[in-house]
């Protein structure tokens, strides 16, 4: 059975205690973090670990990454800190970049999916930091979803995914940012972005100048063996296909109409993603809107639920044009590609 933990003001030093014990005993506690909700459990006990991939479903050559409460506390679990860390944890811990380090004995290799690094962050979410801390414990906390599927940004989509596959969900509301962090790989010369999020790569270079990205975090083909291996799997994934098109928005629109056109004389069922200025040029009997396209944190923080009200509504296809590729617009064409499946059409 999942106990399901709604936090208030005046429970919350209680409620925060509980989780934090039910990690120390071994549990798995799923709870928000700023970016997406994750299932966090004892990093250090390779069987605890373990019970995490099956509760997702989850290939167990993907790594996790640790969460610590205080960036003081890396040294405990890497063999060295490349100089270059250094002022990216001042300037971004706590926050959404997860860096790469080469890992020490103490964590075990059920963590790193065989690798001889480890992916840690300090997570910025109160709820988050304070469960960690209490429970005294290096966490492993990968996104609280049915792999293969969306992220979750909020406790209800984490139910659903994992009711009675978890000891306890702590529900805190909305995940701010909706997408997970910036994975940054410090042992590489230059550092590499394994993974677009939060923190761009136009943050991390004015703190370190120039960093290098993985070819695949563009969506563009990438044949070699992918660096952060959580990237060859499908990912973020609605039921639905998707198909995101490119080109003037007039253009774009127009095929789109044509295509949902198309899909209704075929009795299939047929959503667009819209934003907010593109909403009304459209014709189609489910539209959902995703943000201002002039806000793009909006459009960011909206995209998982988005993907997954879809599903909710048994859309069979789902249409949208692509974002703008700018901040952290890269990582929302990021995700949006992989849950396409590179699906794209050029107009
Ligand atoms: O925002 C986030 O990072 C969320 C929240 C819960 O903190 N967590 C998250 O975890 O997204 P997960 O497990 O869904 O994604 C971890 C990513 C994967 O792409 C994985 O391949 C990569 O980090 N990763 C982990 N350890 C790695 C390592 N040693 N080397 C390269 N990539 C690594
Ligand atoms: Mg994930």
């Amino acid at each position: 059975d999942t106990r399901i933990l709604h936090i208030t003001l005046e429970n919350q030093i209680d409620l925060i205690r509980e989780a934090a014990m039910t990690l120390k005993i071994g549990g798995l506690v799923a709870f928000p973090t700023e970016t997406v909700y994750g299932i966090g459990a004892n990093a250090l006990d390779a069987s605890i670990v373990r019970k995490i991939y099956e509760a997702k479903g989850r290939p167990s050559d993907n790594p996790l990454i640790v969460h610590i409460g205080d960036a003081i506390e890396v040294e405990k679990y890497v063999a060295d800190i490349p100089e270059i860390a250094i002022p990216l944890m001042k300037a971004f811990w706590p926050g959404p970049l997860t860096l790469i380090f080469k890992k020490n004995h103490v964590i075990p290799y059920e963590i790193t999916g065989g690798l001889d690094t480890v992916a840690i962050r300090v997570p910025a979410h109160p709820l988050a930091r304070d469960i960690i801390r209490q429970s005294g414990l290096p966490i492993a906390a990968p996104s609280a979803n049915i792999s293969g599927k969306p992220s979750p940004t909020n406790a209800a989509h984490v139910i659903l995914d994992l009711s009675g596959r978890v000891d306890m969900i702590v529900d805190g509301g909305d995940a701010n940012i909706g997408l997970e962090s910036t994975v940054l790989d410090v042992t590489s010369e230059p550092a590499t972005i394994l993974r677009p999020g939060g923190i761009t790569k136009a943050m991390i270079e004015e703190v370190i100048g120039p960093v290098t990205q993985n070819p695949s975090n563009l969506g563009l083909p990438d044949d070699d063996t992918p660096k952060a291996p959580g990237m060859k799997y499908k990912h973020y994934a609605p039921k639905g296909r998707l198909v995101i098109y490119y080109g003037s928005k007039a253009k774009a629109i127009e095929a789109m109409n044509i295509s949902v056109q198309k899909s209704l004389n075929n009795h299939e069922k047929v959503g667009i993603i819209a934003t907010n200025e593109d909403r009304e040029a459209y014709n189609c009997p489910t539209i959902l809107t995703i943000g201002s396209e002039h806000d793009a944190h909006e459009i960011a923080s909206n995209l998982f639920k988005v993907l997954r009200q879809m599903d909710d509504l048994g859309i069979e296809k789902i249409l949208t044009q692509a974002f703008h590729e700018k901040e952290i617009g890269v990582a929302t064409m990021n995700r949006l590609l992989k849950a396409a499946n590179n699906e794209q059409r050029f107009v």
